[in-house]
């Protein structure tokens, strides 16, 4: 890793090598540097969150298509806190309070990757992903929204859901879940929202975000509940759990699946620019899914998608935070300060990475 000029460092939560969470370790790294200051600013990280890609990055599972581009890397996607280091066009003025989804190619220069995750005491993120964080609600609360609440919002959008509509959520109680389901009901005014949860607090969760009808998945199928008559079936699914191909069995026809879980179609990969020589390698085999044939057998459509970092639409959940239209769903906050393997940064990504949360896991690094 390139070293700061002055030897300037700064502690982070990363991984040296690809393999299991106990990979995760806190490390010293340098302050940032060597980026473009008129694209980017340096944030000082109050509070940052985990997601499931975390540890799908951290496994080497995603190293085909988005390698990381230099060791030791510093893990999340997912910031809050003020502006340490404005950017040269002025954008940003140091000391505001930002979120953002940060992404990793913050410098253009391929000459000098600068690679760098959220979880730190600093980090760089582009101008373009970076927006206000709204008054109403806490650093830790701004961290849990970049990443998960703008797939939400994204899959929302691409399902072209109207208002009275019809929408399955799989997954109601994770972090896209909960956003979503807010979404849906307050935001794109859907008349039915049903999902799926584990029975008691998950349950209940799910119904005081706006849930009409929540399903206990363990104990019942929603293509048993929903699928057989067609007056039960869906205008929309969102599929947060890798069930797209059974939610064929309860979408309209017509209908729209969208699915955010399992392996993504190569035409999202490309897309969103993932690596070139691969893709070309599998365009080649022209690789169609089993989701999208079943779907359109039943004159339906399957999509998958990945989330694109967005100024707008991350400033359109701001504004919806701020009227509290949307709230944030915390499973809990732990302290990046501290090695206890509960209390401390490992116990958010033992919870996030357990696949059982409620909400968000998110790590507070400064107050
Ligand atoms: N494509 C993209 O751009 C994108 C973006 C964000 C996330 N994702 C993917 O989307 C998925 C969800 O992400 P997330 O952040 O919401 O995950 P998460 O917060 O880790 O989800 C955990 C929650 O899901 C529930 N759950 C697990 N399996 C379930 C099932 N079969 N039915 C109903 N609920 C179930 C768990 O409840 P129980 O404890 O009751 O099981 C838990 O409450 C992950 O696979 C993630 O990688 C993709």
């Amino acid at each position: 890793m390139m070293a700061h000029p002055n030897g300037k460092t700064m502690n982070s939560i990363g991984f040296s090598k690809y393999g299991k969470p106990a990979q995760l370790k806190k490390m010293e790294v340098p302050y940032p540097h060597g980026f473009d200051a008129s694209k980017n600013v340096v944030i000082k990280v109050h509070a940052s969150s985990v997601n499931p890609v975390d540890k799908i990055l951290l496994s080497g599972d995603l190293k085909l298509v988005f390698p990381v581009a230099e060791f030791p890397h510093v893990i999340s996607y997912d910031v809050a806190g003020v502006v340490e280091k404005a950017d040269s066009k002025g954008v940003f003025s140091v000391g505001q309070p930002v979120f953002a989804r940060v992404w990793s190619d913050v410098d253009d220069d391929k000459k000098t990757p600068w690679f760098r995750g959220a979880m730190a005491e600093f980090c760089v993120a582009r101008t373009s992903d970076v927006v206000t964080k709204p008054d109403n609600i806490s650093f830790e609360e701004a961290a849990s929204i970049p990443l998960a609440g703008m797939t939400a919002f994204q899959v929302l959008k691409e399902s072209g859901l109207k208002e009275g509509n019809s929408v399955f959520i799989s997954g109601g109680a994770g972090g896209v879940g909960t956003m979503a389901i807010q979404l849906a009901k307050h935001v794109f005014k859907a008349g039915l929202v049903v999902t799926t949860a584990s029975k008691g607090e998950k349950m209940d969760l799910c119904k005081s975000l706006g849930a009409d009808e929540v399903l206990d998945y363990k104990s019942e199928s929603f293509v048993t509940a929903y699928g057989n008559d067609d007056s039960t079936k869906f205008d929309v699914c969102f599929d947060t759990t890798a069930e797209g191909l059974e939610m064929v069995k309860i979408i309209k026809e017509g209908g729209r699946i969208v699915s955010i879980a399992g392996t993504p179609t190569l035409d999202e990969i490309r897309r969103i620019g993932g690596t070139a020589w691969i893709l070309k390698l599998f365009l080649k085999r022209k690789v169609k899914r089993k989701e999208y044939k079943a779907a359109q057998s039943m004159n339906a459509n399957w999509t998958y998608l990945f989330l694109s970092p967005s100024h707008e639409d991350l400033s359109t959940l701001a504004n919806h935070l701020e009227s509290g239209v949307i709230k944030p769903v915390l499973d809990g906050v732990w302290d990046f300060h501290s090695e206890d393997s509960e209390d401390g940064w490992q116990g958010a990504f033992n919870r996030s990475f357990s696949g059982r949360a409620k909400g968000k896991c998110v790590v507070q690094i400064s107050s």
